[in-house]
């Protein structure tokens, strides 16, 4: 059996769950044919108390011990962030090592330029955990999807939001409660900006419109809101128009070019994506020729993620060759629509003056706009004040029209406050 050597960069929540894997075995050697020796680890601390009993002598504070060691076949790139990450990963490439790391952020804001450095190096760049955690999705669409031109991904790939829209939803909560609690039980960082405004979602879709789609969009120039906003009054207005509400990160084909986003969306109650609780993560697949496919699990945690890490080691162990995830850049490129162009279904709440009249003038502004209305419903009065919450839910709108009609909208006497726009996600037949 051939014994490959494997550089660890990192041992925190992924790594220690790695080393930890790859130590115990559990079968791993005999059901894929190669063994795996842990050669040597860094990390920042070396004092640091950690979760794994490693071999003595492996640790060491200076990646480059890992990078430049001839021995060394696999760098597998667990520290996170853009920086050292992306010198250390063109560096293990360029001294002929295969590298696998889970590393949205130096993929999304620099994965061109690995990539490139993979193919000039004649190496595997890999990195299934980086998108979904512990669900398969990018070897699937490099390699079982091959003979689909994939239509669209939609996902649910963020569990910290996902967790706190399950909770405000189940509970009626507020969203500042809900995202204070899910802090203290760990579903939340102390700085949670990353998840609640979209930014960890935003890295997957830009790495998954560049898998499958040959999109290089940079990650500035997608469409990303966050899950602020989202107030539980929203999840009860949802819920009787038949909808619930979730982070979304989509990559379509559209005329355009790929329309990549990110925002809060009502999705149909019946659709499976509706039922995607907790911390889980759901991906949507749809294919020209398999239709659309549900891929649900684990989105985060150390055993989920390093399964995606280990499966990746051994496949480039196992020399499995042809174009994997680093391959596809070969695909032919498209464009990044604008978000302007998207055109789909809108649910708006605005507290507006409770008299007569005032309907009127919104659906005028609205109108003008080329929007049509589907629905109106005077939802929670306040006599004191004597407003009221309208909840209006258009037919579908082109977004250019959309945000000027809500400008328009905010500027009326009548209306109070636009308190919320969402996008409404639309499915085809088979969902
Ligand atoms: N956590 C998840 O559930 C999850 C899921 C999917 C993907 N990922 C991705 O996996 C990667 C790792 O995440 P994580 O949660 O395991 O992070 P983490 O717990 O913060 O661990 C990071 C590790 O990298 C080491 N490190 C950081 N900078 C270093 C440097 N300059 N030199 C040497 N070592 C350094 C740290 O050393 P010390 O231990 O000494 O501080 C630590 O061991 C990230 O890219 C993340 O996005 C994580």
């Amino acid at each position: 059996m051939r014994t490959v050597r494997i550089g660890l960069l990192g041992l925190g929540v992924v790594g220690s769950a790695v080393a930890k894997a790859m130590l115990d075995d559990r079968g791993m050697a005999d059901r894929s044919g190669v063994r795996l020796e842990l050669a040597k680890v860094a990390v920042r601390d070396l004092s640091k108390r950690r979760v794994v009993n490693l071999p003595a002598g492996l640790l060491t504070t200076d990646p480059a011990e890992v990078v430049n060691d001839p021995n060394i076949e696999v760098v597998v790139e667990l520290m996170g962030g853009e920086h050292p990450a992306f010198d250390l990963i063109s560096s293990a490439l360029s001294s002929g090592k295969h590298v696998v790391t889970a590393n949205k952020e130096v993929l999304a804001k620099r994965g061109d330029a690995l990539l490139a450095a993979a193919a000039e190096a004649g190496k595997r760049l890999v990195y299934e955990a980086s998108v979904g955690g512990g669900i398969p999705i990018l070897n699937p669409i490099s390699d079982d999807l091959l003979a689909n031109r994939i239509e669209s991904v939609r996902a649910i790939i963020n569990g910290t939001t996902n967790y706190i829209l399950t909770r405000m939803s189940s509970e009626g909560a507020a969203y500042d409660a809900v995202l204070a609690d899910a802090q203290q039980l760990g579903y939340a960082e102390a700085d949670p900006t990353a998840d609640v405004d979209g930014f960890d979602a935003l890295y997957k879709i830009a790495i998954l419109g560049r898998l499958a789609f040959g999109a290089s969009a940079p990650v500035d120039v997608i469409h990303r809101e966050g899950i602020g906003r989202i107030d539980a009054r929203d999840f009860r207005y949802a819920d009787e128009l038949g909808f619930t509400i979730k982070l979304i990160a989509a990559a379509q084909r559209t005329a355009d070019g790929l329309l990549l986003r990110v925002h809060p969306s009502l999705i149909p109650l019946d659709v499976p994506m509706a039922s995607v609780n907790g911390a889980m993560n759901m991906v949507e697949v749809v294919g020209d020729l398999v239709g659309p496919l549900w891929l649900q699990g684990a989105g985060a945690g150390p055993s989920p993620t390093a399964s995606a890490v280990l499966g990746d080691v051994l496949r480039v162990a196992r020399g499995i060759d042809g174009p994997g995830p680093s391959g596809s850049a070969s695909i032919a490129a498209i464009p990044v629509a604008p978000m302007s162009g998207h055109v789909c279904q809108y649910y708006i709440r605005l507290t507006a003056a409770d008299r007569p009249g005032v309907l009127a003038r919104i659906a005028k502004v609205l109108g003008d706009a080329a929007i049509s209305i589907r629905s109106v419903i005077q939802m929670d009065t306040d006599a004191t004040s004597g407003s009221a919450d309208l909840v209006i839910m258009t037919h579908s709108a082109l977004e250019a029209n959309m945000q000027e009609a809500a400008s328009r909208l905010r500027g009326l006497d009548v209306v109070v406050e636009l308190d919320n726009l969402i996008r409404v996600e639309s499915y085809g037949p088979t969902a």
